[in-house]
């Protein structure tokens, strides 16, 4: 039978993400729009924007937050280019973009101290072997195959390396440990639903310290300079980005980090990404032929839940054109280099009621297609 009631909000893609509830474009503030970046008023948008970041997130004393440009993927590349090369790295990639860091570090930077511990799709690999000695890159949140590092108690509260994370699906999702981690990122249109285009850069003063004593053999880009003199230049984490942000995106992040204050705070965002996984959850474990992506439950991402079918590559894809073309299910089909899959995004914008409503389409989809 087809399920009567349809998810509210259909959108349930990894990024950009769903808007948040109550969105309404007319709600930005427009106050900057038209003008500079560098006038009074651009400047304390932006400003605004890396200071709220930090008191809601609850970063310690001394960490930076920078907005840069590329997204997340300009965040992590501008980390990687500046700090590494003093001392050997370790590098952890269990899916498609943390396997992109792994390509960056070994055939662009060429650096040839580097150990890599990969996994499969659904795994991750050994991280107790990591050396702390070491650098380590590594993803909060292995967007295209859902899974997650439990938590931080891998990591050495002794590390002599720096530690840097992409966690552009983890920020406002998951607990972080910040004390263990120099450098985080993550990008405005996941979790909180907001605008592409900009990442977020989070030091620590164990990575400034890097930066300041430490200048890596390779010409660095105009995007990618953080120091002059030998000196962090501190404006960049005071939001004189390096170069020209979109204040309309600018406004819209400001909004989005009002919705989470209104809702109250990070607890809350984290929250709400738990109840959405659990409503996949309670749906999987009800139903034989279909099982998460992340074998061991402690991995299984709470925003890119990523779900395995007993159904031919081909039906999965009908599964998902079909859920798309009754408007239950935007943007569900399985990353391009993912074994084939749903992938239901589950971060903090999406409501938990929607996600149930979900799940009776999902069966009924696979039923028609596959029988
Ligand atoms: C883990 C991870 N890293 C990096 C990226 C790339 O992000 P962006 O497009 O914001 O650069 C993504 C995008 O989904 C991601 O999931």
């Amino acid at each position: 039978m087809q399920p009567q009631a349809k998810p509210l909000n259909p959108n349930f893609s990894s990024g950009p993400c769903s808007r948040h509830p109550g969105y309404d474009i007319a709600h930005l503030d427009l106050s900057t729009i038209g003008r500079s970046h560098r006038s009074s008023v651009g400047k304390a948008a932006l400003s605004k924007a890396c200071r709220q970041t930090a008191e809601l997130l609850g970063l310690p004393e001394g960490y930076r937050v920078g907005i840069v440009p590329g997204s997340d993927t300009g965040a992590v590349e501008m980390a990687m280019w500046s700090l590494l090369g003093q001392r050997p790295v370790d590098v952890c990639g269990w899916e498609s973009f943390g396997l992109g860091w792994v390509t960056d570090i070994i055939k662009q930077l060429k650096l040839e101290s580097t150990r890599i511990f990969k996994a499969d799709y659904g795994e991750l690999p050994q991280l107790s072997e990591v050396d702390f000695k070491h650098d380590v890159v590594f993803t909060w949140n292995g967007t295209t195959s859902g899974v997650k590092v439990q938590n931080g108690d891998w990591i050495a509260d002794d590390r002599e390396g720096l530690t840097i994370c992409d966690a552009t699906s983890a920020v406002f999702a998951m607990e972080m440990p910040w004390e263990k981690l120099d450098v985080v990122t993550y990008s405005w249109q996941k979790v909180l639903g907001s605008e592409g285009g900009h990442g977020m850069l989070i030091l620590s003063p164990r990575a400034v310290a890097r930066l300041e004593s430490y200048t890596p053999a390779w010409p660095m880009p105009k995007l990618f300079r953080m120091t002059k003199g030998g000196k962090l230049i501190e404006g960049i984490f005071k939001g004189e980005t390096i170069n020209t942000p979109s204040m309309l995106a600018v406004a819209d992040y400001l909004e989005a980090l009002a919705w989470v204050e209104s809702i109250g705070g990070v607890s809350q965002t984290i929250a709400r990404c738990n109840e959405n996984y659990k409503a996949v959850a309670a749906f999987v474990d009800a139903t034989p032929w279909i099982d998460f992506l992340a074998k061991d439950p402690a991995t299984h991402s709470t925003t890119s839940v990523c779900l395995t079918l007993d159904a031919s590559p081909e039906q999965v894809k009908q599964i998902v054109k079909l859920l798309d073309a009754e408007g239950v299910a935007y943007d569900i089909g399985g990353y391009r280099d993912a074994p084939p899959s749903i992938r239901i995004w589950c971060g903090a914008t999406v409501e938990a009621s929607d996600v149930a409503l979900l799940m009776p389409w999902i069966e009924w989809a696979y039923k028609k297609i596959v029988g």
